[in-house]
């Protein structure tokens, strides 16, 4: 096959940014996907409507006319029924991050119990509002997520109404979970389908791949990929794309993030090829997203062209620069403009 058309592509797991490098990645984005669920991990987090709603006009004003649809979230607190009654016809999910787990998670949640935030996750649960999780502990580094898997189920089982999406999974663990109960659900990246610990940190140090998750090992990459490219109902592409300026990236302290929008649509369709599974390259990127959440399909196709493309070395604009996964390096699909 030398060319491809995507229906309706959707990234169920994106970070935007704010002011100036919003205006740089959020067009290289809008332009290869018809919409994306917006992470509020901003300083200050998005907790209010208004923040809402005033978050999301920056988007729209910095993708111009692009046709991409930024699906909100609010940042999880303990919100009255009353507030989440107000806002949830502006938002598509509440983002949970544990206190101090990742990039501007300060203000999260330090002890996920399930009877102290009952009241929360009941009204999510009544006004079929789901919740994202960012499923680590503050445990060692590479059992962080595994740890995290008693808390999805204490969640699974206490709210069987909620709609849990267990965000970027990175372990067969997660694999193995997501499958178990009827409402948990599973994003998961690029870089985790292709990289293991090995890439980031095996020979030389590459602070472009550092993420959080960190990326695991090769059995879980494996259970990764092997999920994703089956096509399974509960499992959708969500990119967590991480832009972090490369001053912050390349410095003693690399800002945790991998910045893959640009070619995430491109290096999908080569790893779907290679591994003879296009047929169900759909589900992951668009239908699964669309039956999970209950949107609508998007008239957006994307046209692809099987022609090397060289991925630039970075993107610069608005005096942000920001390098993306694969700099310098060829890829074998591109964009047909
Ligand atoms: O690597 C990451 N970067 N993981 C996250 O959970 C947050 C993200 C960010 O916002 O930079
Ligand atoms: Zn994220």
């Amino acid at each position: 096959m030398n060319e491809i058309t995507i229906q309706s592509p959707f990234d169920m797991h994106i970070h935007l940014r704010d002011t100036e490098m919003l205006k740089l990645v959020a067009p290289l984005t809008s332009h290869t996907f018809a919409g994306g669920v917006i992470m509020p991990n901003l300083v200050p987090p998005v907790e209010t409507k208004e923040a809402v709603v005033a978050y999301k006009n920056r988007i729209l004003e910095a993708i111009n006319n692009d046709d991409f649809i930024p699906f909100m979230t609010l940042f999880f607190k303990p919100y009255t029924n009353e507030f989440l009654e107000n806002v949830k016809d502006e938002i598509i999910a509440i983002k949970l991050y544990p206190a101090g787990i990742t990039t501007n998670s300060e203000g999260g949640i330090s002890v996920i119990d399930t009877v102290a935030l009952a009241p929360t996750l009941n009204a999510m649960s009544n006004l079929n509002i789901p919740l994202c999780v960012h499923g680590e502990t503050n445990g060692f580094v590479m059992d962080r997520e595994k740890e995290f898997m008693s808390v999805y189920e204490a969640l699974a089982v206490a709210f069987p109404k909620l709609k849990i999406i267990m965000e970027h999974i990175t372990t067969k663990e997660a694999v193995d979970l997501v499958k178990k109960y009827d409402n948990l659900f599973a994003t998961i990246t690029l870089q985790h389908l292709i990289i293991t610990l090995d890439d980031v940190v095996g020979g030389m140090l590459k602070p472009h791949l550092f993420c959080k998750p960190i990326a695991k090992r090769p059995e879980d990459r494996d259970a990764l990929l092997e999920i994703a490219l089956s096509g399974n109902s509960k499992i959708m592409f969500g990119s967590d794309s991480a832009p972090h300026p490369k001053h912050k990236k390349e410095a003693c302290g690399c800002a945790a993030g991998v910045f893959t929008s640009p070619i995430a649509l491109q290096v999908l369709v080569e790893l779907f090829e290679k591994n003879d599974k296009l047929e169900n390259l759909d589900n992951f990127i668009s239908k699964n997203a669309i039956d999970i959440y209950g949107l609508k399909k998007s008239k957006k196709s994307i046209k692809l062209i099987k022609k090397d493309f060289v991925v630039p070395a970075q993107y610069e604009g608005f005096g942000e620069v920001v390098v993306p996964m694969y700099a310098g390096e060829t890829i074998s699909w591109s964009l047909k403009e």
